[in-house]
């Protein structure tokens, strides 16, 4: 049996990856400091797979603890999901940033390499491309990013190419994430944000709950055909799927893999609001402001690379990831507080 640990794995992709292995016979094995998830996840997830799992509560950056858990476990893989994620707290609280995504990676790099484990996939994103002065970002368009997360995830990239020139023994796959959304089509698990969301989709969810008044849209003057932001939103389970194809395929013939994983397929703001009114039934009030520091116009995957290596395509459209995010939204009103 395959044994892998999940770093991050109580959090929102974290959560619905460790279903899909499960489900695909792993054995799993979670660690998260619950910064930003909550323990009842656990349950939830052994429910919805009829498995159990091992959950450790602790911090990637704790080396002892990393050390007695692969001390403990015969792990042949890890996934690493573990790291903060809000764009404008990183430009705020930098070295927050650099600790814990970078130093964490580190630290469980190191603990892999001294118990023999080599094979890893990486949460990256397509925040490491930056503006690269168009919108259809590839696996080769150059990386720059804009912002003190997307540098956090580029550090780590590098760090991994250069592992991986010294140790050629290690197989790596750096998955881009585009704009994942939706939630387990139980409504049993899905994303949970701490305090105000800073992400489209929870916002939206919430505001259809009534736990905000309204959404603030930002902008509508940008160059898009209705004005507002376009994004290549990817449906979670979808994009799980992805990672379990290259847990797969790492170990074949490809032991360095870099893919973005998206739909291709870009939607505007109005255009999400309008998919979430009409598969949820509920009016989504909102007003237009400010454009928010940062953002771009418009942006998406070439996901061609995924297709090729991979085998993996997003089969989910727009109207699933809206319904099934309600789905959650709606039972689970304040998230996992009832846990
Ligand atoms: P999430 O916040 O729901 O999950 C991250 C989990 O990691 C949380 O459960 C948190 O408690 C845990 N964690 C954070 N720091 C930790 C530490 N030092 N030690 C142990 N656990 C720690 O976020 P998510 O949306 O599931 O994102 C998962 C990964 O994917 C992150 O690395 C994120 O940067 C990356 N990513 C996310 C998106 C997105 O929009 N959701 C897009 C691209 C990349
Ligand atoms: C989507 C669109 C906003 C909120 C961020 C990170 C990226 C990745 C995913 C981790 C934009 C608009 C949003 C709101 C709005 N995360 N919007 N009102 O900014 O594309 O990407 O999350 O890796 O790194 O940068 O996602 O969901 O915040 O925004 O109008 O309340 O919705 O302007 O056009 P973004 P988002």
């Amino acid at each position: 049996m395959r044994k892998v640990l999940v770093t991050g794995g109580t959090g929102y992709i974290g959560s619905h990856t460790v279903i899909q292995l499960l489900n695909a016979g792993f054995e799993v094995v979670i660690l998260d400091n619950l910064s930003n998830s909550s323990k009842g996840v656990v349950a939830r997830i052994e429910e919805l797979s009829g498995t159990g799992l091992d959950f450790i509560e602790g911090d990637v950056r704790d080396h002892e603890l990393l050390r007695g858990i692969f001390a403990k476990y015969a792990f042949d893989s890890a996934i690493h999901f573990a790291g903060l994620k809000a764009v404008g707290e990183s430009q705020e609280k930098p070295l927050k940033y650099y600790d814990n995504n970078v130093t964490g990676s580190i630290v469980l790099f190191e603990e892999m390499m001294r118990a023999g484990v080599h094979k890893l996939i990486f949460s990256s994103s397509a925040t490491v491309y930056g503006d690269p002065g168009y919108v259809c970002y590839s696996e080769t368009t150059p990386l720059a990013p804009i912002n003190v997360y997307g540098r956090t995830k580029l550090i780590v990239e590098d760090t991994l190419r250069d592992l991986k020139k010294a140790e050629p023994r290690w197989q790596i796959a750096l998955l881009r994430y585009f704009n994942p959304v939706g939630a387990h089509i139980s409504g049993r698990i899905g994303e949970n944000p701490f305090g105000v969301p800073n992400n489209l989709m929870p916002f939206i969810s919430q505001v259809a709950i009534g736990s905000r008044p309204k959404l603030m849209v930002y902008g509508n003057d940008y160059a898009t055909p209705d004005g507002t932001g376009l994004r290549d939103y990817v449906h979670v389970e979808d994009l799980v799927a992805g990672h379990v194809a290259a847990l797969n395929t790492l170990g074949d013939a490809n032991s360095f893999l870099t893919l973005n994983l998206g739909t291709g397929k870009p939607y505007s703001v109005l255009e999400m609001i309008g998919a979430f009114e009409r598969t949820s039934g509920v009016k989504i009030p909102y007003e237009i402001v400010e454009r928010r520091a940062g953002d771009l116009p418009e942006y998406y995957a070439n996901a061609d690379l995924a297709k090729e290596v991979l085998g993996w395509q997003a089969r989910l459209g727009i109207d699933r990831m809206c319904a099934d995010t309600w789905r959650w939204q709606k039972t689970n009103p304040a998230g996992y507080v009832i846990d």
